[in-house]
């Protein structure tokens, strides 16, 4: 067993042991609670100083200043450790005067938000929002809209085939590579006056670069009713057009071809970069093609059991990242894909 420790020896302990729990005191209840421990009546150092009449007179004064000293030292370690608390609030404090954090928010996507913009246009013109499926039939993305198999206006359409036996009557099965097939699928289970948009993506392997991806979005229009003209399909595509870009905004039909449609026509708008001058960003045309549109061809009616005798109709469809890319002057269509932060928190 060793030997007790001495008066002196005790008071060099307590004084260690007082400095380290004050430092680590984290309320001010603690720190009273270790005043009454090492100052208090019943602490230690009182018991020393009620036996200093007994010691030996040689030991006495000795013991006495150490005694003293702990004292001093431990009012003045918990003073500057109740300093120190006050000025550190506890966590749980709430500090009323700071401004609050802010919520990250979400936003949509600049093709999410350019889609409603197209939508919200053609709807109050009578159009009903329609949707078909991504996964299609040869038969409606191509036979049907008076593509036939082995016609080379085909070859405009590069196509995912995702099915290589096909059905004798409705072909392989594909990736849609434009929305005009929902046409075909909404007049078979239907009878006119039709008036829809159909908003979707689309998926063609093309290689990636500034002005090509392989999937994107496209809003078709179609409009079926007895007397239906090229000049109602103007009237609607220059409206819809001056509500997107502005009323000031010139327009062109030019004469074009697509299998579904006849007469066909590309509309352009005058380059908002340079109002129809020429320039860079419209390759010096002063034009920028939109849209294609025409009068619903005699063929496809047939191929839904529509009389082209009685009914007539127009069409139309254009690219959601195209208007966006025009829209807010952005030249390359893979940063819609690529879900950069510092792009997207730009809309
Ligand atoms: N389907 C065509 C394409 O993807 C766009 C199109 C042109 C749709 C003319 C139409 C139309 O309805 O009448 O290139």
């Amino acid at each position: 067993m060793s030997d007790p420790l001495s008066p002196a020896q005790e008071l060099e302990r307590l004084s260690a042991e007082a400095v380290a729990s004050v430092g680590q005191a984290a309320t001010p209840e603690a720190l009273e609670q270790l005043r009454v421990r090492f100052l208090g009546r019943k602490s230690r150092l009182a018991d020393i100083m009620k036996q200093l009449a007994q010691l030996p007179a040689e030991q006495r004064a000795d013991v006495g200043k150490r005694a003293n000293q702990l004292k001093a030292l431990v009012e003045t370690q918990l003073a500057s450790r109740r300093e120190a608390l006050a000025a550190t609030p506890a966590a749980s404090a709430i500090d009323l005067t700071l401004p609050g954090s802010a919520i990250p928010q979400g936003r949509l996507h600049p093709i999410t938000q350019t889609l409603h913009t197209v939508l919200s246009l053609l709807t109050p013109m009578g159009f009903e929002i329609v949707e078909g499926p991504e996964m299609e039939l040869e038969y409606y993305n191509f036979d049907a809209l008076n593509i036939p198999r082995e016609h080379p206006s085909r070859e405009s359409f590069d196509t995912f085939f995702v099915e290589t036996a096909p059905d004798p009557k409705k072909g392989r099965r594909l990736l849609r590579s434009h929305t005009s097939p929902v046409q075909i699928r909404v007049m078979e289970t239907r009878k006119p006056p039709l008036r829809i948009i159909v908003p979707g993506k689309v998926y063609r392997p093309d290689p990636l670069d500034p002005s090509h991806s392989f999937m994107f979005h496209q809003v078709e229009g179609l409009m079926v009713d007895h007397r239906t003209s090229f000049a109602d399909l103007k009237g609607v595509l220059e409206h819809f057009l001056s509500a997107l870009f502005g009323p000031e905004t010139k327009t062109r039909f030019r004469p074009h071809y697509f299998p579904f449609t006849e007469p066909s026509a590309e509309v352009d708008i005058a380059c908002a970069s340079c109002r129809g001058r020429g320039c860079s960003t419209c390759g010096r045309k002063g034009w920028m093609e939109i849209m294609g549109c025409g009068m619903v061809h005699p063929n496809v009616f047939k191929a839904v059991g529509y009389d082209s005798s009685r009914v007539q109709g127009f069409a139309f469809g254009l690219g959601i990242e195209r208007i966006a890319m025009l829209k807010y002057g952005i030249k390359d269509i893979r940063l819609f894909f690529e879900n950069d932060l510092r792009f997207l928190e730009q809309f």
